[in-house]
Parts: structure tokens; C-alpha cells; sequence
């Protein structure tokens, strides 16, 4: 056996000496056939770049299922609801319960402003904001206490003479109107006595460019519940006031659920109101060009919140 053994490690066929060989000739194959590397190389890339496209696809798949779009700028809706279960957050109101939402949830309604009154709001709010904005991108405009945004601060457009005589009567009407009108509305979609639902701080108009922020009130695409940010709030309401991918883009309002969430694009004349506890976590995309106008109106069940007038005091 022993010889066996020896005779073929002294074979010429030594497969040590066979591998050398081989290895050697495949070299000489590669030198030869360099362009089969490169297609190698090209289908290699070629399938990573399908494999990226194909996470991106099914992400924004992903995306879409997870979101939907509640009202879309295209269409025009007489009334569109979404009933979600109230939060706690109004257990501790017990006194308040004739005005609390019996109902929670959110409503869309593009026919209870009318166009005219929409386009007189945003010609308000282009005036008042010709006269002050905020150094980044988020300016306001409160009708009720006079603040309008001024570089990095606010100024009273009530208590400086420069700013009297910025709005008229007939602006203050078409104001008035619109809030009564939400208002009466709110009551019947959330079953809060009418006489027990006051209008409430803060109300303003907003002005979102793609401006970068300044300060902290330039923040406005936070996830926030408006009852946290403002206690005294039991609804909230948002009349838009310009055209999401019109004049301008990014912006869309999103409600913020466990499973999905529910996108509003901006509309004018676009009405959102909705109850302003945890059920209704939201937050705004940033816009990325153009000007987005809006008109938050809030609405209490506290007397001791309520606002009287708008207007000079
Ligand atoms: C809803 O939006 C929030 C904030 O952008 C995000 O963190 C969350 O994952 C989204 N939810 C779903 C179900 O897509």
C-alpha cells in the first residue's frame, strides 16, 4: 500500500503541481476575455439597481396603504366625515358636558363657504400680511388680539397708528359671518349646544412659505393635539385659502391614526373642523414652494375663554 502511495506523489500528474497549472491557464483565460468581467460587472449593477428601485417602489406602496387621501384638492365635497372614538381628554369636563362632543371625529365640507367669501378672506389675509411677516417660513395674523408677525416677533396691529385703518368694516363682516356660520355648523356635527360653543383664542390667519424657521413659531409640521397646545380648545376649525399644487406645493394636513393616515389637501374655500382632543393628533407638511393661506378658527365650551369681538377694541 505504502508504495502505492509514494508512486503517486512521485506521478507526473501531481495535483498540487495540476491546481498551479490551472490556475495559471484560467489567468491566461481572463487576460483573454476581459469584456465578460465588465458584463459581469454591468449585470451586477444592473440588478442592484433593481433592487433599489424595488425597495423604493414598495415603500411608497407601503406609504399608500398607510395613507389615504381624505380630500383631495381635485374634487369638491359637499360633506365628507370620519368618526373616531372621543380621548379621555374631555373626562375631566364634566361641567362642560352640554357643549362637549358627543360625537368625535373630523368633517370636510367645500360648499358651506361660499367662493366669494373665501376670496374676500384671502384678500384680507394678503393685506394684512403685506404688512408684516416672519423672518422664517409661518406668519400670522390674529383678528382677535392684533398680533401679526414682524421678523422675529409680533406687533399689535391695533395699537400702532401705522396699521389703523389696515381693515375695513366690510372685512370684519365677511369674518364674522364665516365664523357663525362654522360655528352653528360645529354644534350640529358634534352635538354641542349651540348657545354653550364661544369662539376662542388663538384665531388667526397664516401665511406658510418654504422660508426656513427662526424661531419656534416658524415650527409648524410638529405632531401636536390642539388641546394640549391650547387647553381651553374643544374644536378646532381650518377654512384654506389657497390651492395645494396650484400655488403651492407640500403643506397637506395630515391626521396622524394608529393604522393609516388621513391626508386634507388645501382648498379655497376648503372647510375642516374637527375635535380638538388626542383623537385628532395632526400635523402639517412642510411646504416646499409658494405661499399656503389659511384661517384657523377654535371654538370653547369655557365661558371664561370665550373672545367677543374681532376688530380694534
Ligand atoms: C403617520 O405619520 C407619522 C408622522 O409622519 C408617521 O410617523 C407614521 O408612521 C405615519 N403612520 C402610518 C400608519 O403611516
Amino acid at each position: 500500500m505504502s508504495t502505492a502511495v509514494r508512486r503517486k506523489r512521485n506521478s507526473p500528474n501531481n495535483p498540487v503541481k495540476k491546481e498551479k497549472e490551472d490556475s495559471i491557464l484560467s489567468k491566461k483565460k481572463n487576460d483573454v476575455k476581459e469584456p465578460l468581467v465588465s458584463w459581469r460587472k454591468l449585470l451586477g449593477r444592473f440588478l442592484f439597481t433593481v433592487l433599489i428601485l424595488g425597495v423604493i417602489f414598495f415603500s411608497t406602496m407601503h406609504k399608500s396603504v398607510n395613507e389615504i387621501i381624505f380630500a383631495s384638492q381635485r374634487e369638491t365635497i359637499d360633506r365628507r366625515s370620519h368618526r373616531v372614538n372621543c380621548s379621555p381628554d374631555y373626562d375631566k369636563e364634566k361641567h362642560l358636558a352640554s357643549c362637549l362632543p358627543k360625537i368625535c371625529g373630523r368633517v370636510v365640507t367645500d360648499t358651506l363657504i361660499t367662493p366669494e367669501e373665501a376670496q374676500q378672506l384671502l384678500k384680507l389675509a394678503k393685506k394684512g400680511f403685506s404688512y408684516g411677516e416672519s423672518d422664517g417660513g409661518a406668519s400670522i395674523l390674529d383678528l382677535y388680539s392684533g398680533a401679526l408677525s414682524m421678523g422675529r416677533k409680533f406687533v399689535n396691529i391695533y395699537k400702532n397708528p401705522e396699521y389703523a385703518n389696515m381693515f375695513t368694516e366690510d372685512d370684519f363682516k365677511v369674518y364674522r359671518n364665516v365664523k357663525t356660520k362654522i360655528q352653528s355648523t360645529i354644534s350640529m356635527e358634534f352635538g354641542a349646544m349651540p348657545n354653550d360653543l364661544y369662539p376662542t383664542q388663538p384665531t388667526f390667519f397664516s401665511r406658510i412659505t418654504s422660508k426656513a424657521a427662526k424661531t419656534i413659531h416658524d415650527e409648524y409640521w410638529h405632531p401636536h393635539v390642539d388641546k394640549e397646545t391650547y387647553e381651553s380648545f374643544h374644536y378646532t376649525s381650518l377654512l384654506y385659502l389657497s390651492n395645494y399644487g396650484v400655488t403651492f406645493s407640500g403643506g397637506q394636513f395630515v391626521f396622524i391614526d394608529k393604522n393609516i393616515n388621513a391626508t386634507i389637501e388645501p382648498k379655497l374655500g376648503r372647510l375642516s373642523m374637527f375635535t380638538s382632543g388626542s383623537e385628532n393628533l395632526h400635523y402639517v407638511e412642510k411646504v416646499v414652494s409658494g405661499e399656503r393661506f389659511a384661517l384657523t378658527i377654535s371654538f370653547t365650551c369655557d365661558k371664561k375663554f370665550a373672545i367677543k369681538q374681532i376688530g380694534p377694541k
